[in-house]
């Protein structure tokens, strides 16, 4: 037997070493971004480096105009493929999807097919900042900005600032043009065309001449990969940089300003897409400031851009507290406004009313605009799932929330043949940095990948992303039948892993119980003296002697009413409402029988234990999703199979801390004990109340400062 073993293991080990080292530095992509620069000689140079069997055959086909930008048609008769599209760009974007379809072992041997994307601006917001730090990054530092007299600041003792030491300059330097590159090449082989490089905090320094300068660079070297570059500014610019005493809207040389700062702008670089802006939110300048509307203050920067063909993207994530229901504010801000705003205006709107939580109900705000153009913004870094310590695969949760738009509130994001649609877009927040693995670990590209796939065709399905990401970036050119075996695991703990994350952290419709400022773990018993209360979990889970959530229904905050009748009818009754929101709009006795799914289990019970056995469900997934990937060993590069498998423990370990911290405080309210079929806590509460991380919120917890904390 022992002999066996020993024979079985060599075998194994000689097995390991066949399988190819693949560490995820080269994202889903083979070969290199070749050296060329015009558009058609990359096309050209992708498919002779990467394809395999007759050369495929690039053609401009003009009467291909009347489709959307960069559409295209692939003809393959006898293996020999023909690509035709309108322009450069859509050759291609045919190109690289005539590569994904051979090496994901799909048919290129007859076949003919046009592609044309469901949005026409598909945007990555990076939230760089330009000392090089990413506000909710974790994936090191920006590949964008690098300001090396930001770096390693001392303080008049000497001593250098805390955030710099966190960030040693032995980083790659940055910003490096092959990174850029590359950067540019992998969003153009997933269709994405537009990023904004700077924070929606932004300074406004990146308006001066010095900055502008580094976006012309940047801009270039992203043109022959379709990308436009966008500017994320900040609204008192004029009086920051340009001298003048208002920002004011309506005022004659603020406008001026902007005019010649636009200006400015497209000298340098022509094919400018536009402006984000962040307004009045969260201690950002705006027209408010001046007794101005949001649509005045859009407005006044859509007519300087527009003689260019710019845009802009104004942000709907505004939240003044004055009304008591935060989750209500946006609607409530900009809903009277449909109508007022121009048409190179679009507002930004995060799918949920609240921020990025791992489930929400959709923001009311979409299709509650019917004269305005609106696009979704997503967020692809983990700010609310774990950061990059969690496994998380997010097109589950983007492709629900697509279809509750297009379903529920009857709102055709994407239909370009309404004339306030003819302008479409979709954005999310990036988590790209320069870690080597671009994202803080080789899973999380599989979110940059899915937001870039559902952004070009958002009627795919996240089994099938999934399927194509992991073929593509675990297993290239691999095609036996352990493989087969391990892309069925991968793609198991990828496509459990979202509603594993609700459950562990807040299911039956919790949300934001996060600890204070960096959001990693939980603390629904956060209380800062002062605080905001809508900063603050309590505030969401509304915990009491009686029962559990927040009443949004008709006798609450009757956030219920900005929904469309019908469905506003189903979210107002808690008999009807869904279970998995339940708590984000009722405020439901412990007692109270619900019926609700867990798992595979649909049961009917008391809220106290239906809560009670999610934590447990989401815990058990945590360990299944550490199983599915244990199964995969000797199939994936060691280092990154190794590196994976750390963060599962980390991810267990955070889903028992999120299962014990709320369970044990939320008992201190329900009194009630914890159902017999389920585990223990392992945790004392006071304990778990005193843990501070102490983290900036530019970074990931690293394994060893949580193992000192619990
Ligand atoms: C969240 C996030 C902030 C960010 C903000 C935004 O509140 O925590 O870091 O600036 O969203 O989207 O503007």
């Amino acid at each position: 037997m022992k002999k066996h073993l020993t024979i079985l293991a060599v075998l194994s080990l000689l097995f390991v070493g066949t399988v190819s080292a693949h560490d995820g530095s080269q994202l889903w992509l083979q070969g290199s971004a070749p050296s060329v620069t015009s558009t058609l000689e990359i096309a050209n140079a992708e498919l002779n480096q990467s394809w395999k069997g007759a050369a495929p055959v690039l053609k401009l086909n003009k009467s291909m105009k009347a489709l959307p930008d960069g559409s295209f048609s692939i003809t393959i008769q006898a293996g020999t493929p023909v690509i035709q599209s309108a322009s450069e760009v859509g050759l291609l974007y045919g190109s690289y999807h005539l590569l994904r379809l051979q090496q994901t072992g799909a048919n290129v041997t007859d076949t003919a097919f046009v592609e044309r994307p469901s949005y026409n601006i598909r945007i990555l917001n990076h939230w760089d900042n330009l000392n090089g730090t990413i506000e909710r990054g974790y994936a090191g530092r920006s590949i964008f900005w690098r300001n090396s007299a930001d770096q390693m600041r001392r303080n008049a003792d000497g001593e250098v600032n805390e955030e710099d030491l966190l960030h040693p300059k032995d980083a790659p330097e940055i910003p490096s043009v092959d990174r850029l590159r590359d950067y540019a090449r992998a969003n153009a082989s997933i269709g994405i065309n537009a990023y904004v490089p700077d924070n929606v905090n932004a300074s406004p320094k990146v308006l001066t001449t010095e900055y502008l300068l580094e976006v012309k660079k940047m801009a270039d070297i992203m043109r022959p990969y379709g990308m436009k570059t966008y500017l994320a500014i900040n609204f008192a610019s004029p009086m920051v940089i340009g001298g003048l005493d208002t920002a004011d809207p309506l005022d004659k040389n603020v406008q001026k300003w902007w005019t010649a700062k636009v200006k400015e702008i497209y000298k340098l670089i022509p094919d400018f897409g536009g402006f984000l802006v962040k307004a009045n939110s969260e201690g950002q300048p705006g027209p408010n400031d001046f007794g101005r509307t949001h649509a005045e203050g859009a407005n006044m920067l859509a007519k300087a851009l527009k003689p260019f063909g710019g845009i802009v993207m104004w942000r709907a994530f505004v939240y003044s507290p004055s009304d008591p229901d935060r989750a209500k504010q946006a609607y409530l801000e900009f809903q009277p406004l449909d109508g007022q705003f121009l048409d190179n205006v679009i507002i930004q709107i995060k799918n949920g009313p609240i921020d990025f939580q791992p489930r929400e109900a959709y923001s009311a705000l979409f299709g509650a605009m019917p004269k305005t153009r609106e696009m979704a913004e997503w967020q692809i870094t983990q700010e609310y799932l774990g950061h990059s310590n969690h496994i998380a695969y997010l097109a589950p949760m983007w492709t629900e929330f697509i279809q509750q738009i297009k379903e529920i509130a009857h709102c055709p994001i994407n239909n370009a043949l309404s004339p306030a649609r003819s302008l479409t877009a979709i954005s999310a927040v990036s988590n790209v940095g320069n870690s080597p693995s671009w994202c803080g670990n080789v899973m999380a590209q599989s979110n940059w990948y899915a937001f870039g796939r559902l952004a070009w065709n958002d009627e795919l399905s996240a089994c099938q992303i999934a399927d194509e990401w992991a073929r593509l970036t675990l297993f290239p050119d691999r095609d036996d039948a352990a493989t087969t075996k391990a892309l069925a695991n991968v793609k198991c703990l990828m496509l459990r892993s979202r509603e594993a994350i609700v459950d562990y952290m807040m299911p039956l419709g919790l949300h934001h119980q996060f600890a204070w400022g960096h959001h990693y773990g939980p603390e629904p018993y956060c209380d800062i003296p002062g605080a905001r209360p809508d900063w603050m979990p309590s505030y969401y889970a509304k915990a009491d002697a009686e029962g559990l959530g927040f009443n949004r229904s008709s006798t609450g905050s009757n956030a219920t009413g900005q929904y469309p009748t019908d469905y506003a009818k189903v979210l107002d009754n808690p008999e009807t409402c869904p279970y998995d929101l339940l708590l984000w709009f009722h405020h439901v006795p412990w007692g109270k029988t619900i019926q609700h799914r867990c798992g595979d289990r649909v049961a009917r019970e008391s809220l106290w234990n239906a809560l009670c056995h999610h934590y447990q469900h989401g815990l058990d997934e945590a360990r299944a999703m550490q199983r599915d990937w244990d199964r995969c060993q000797g199939q994936i590069d060691a280092d990154v199979f190794a590196d994976i498998q750390r963060r599962l423990r980390i991810q267990t370990r955070d889903a028992q801390w999120w299962k014990d911290g709320c369970l044990l405080y939320f008992q201190t309210f329900s009194g009630l004990p914890f159902p017999d079929d389920m585990e223990s806590a392992v945790h004392d509460l006071d304990k778990l109340r005193a843990i501070k991380l102490g983290i900036t919120n530019y970074e990931c917890p690293s394994e060893e400062l949580l193992d000192s904390v619990r």
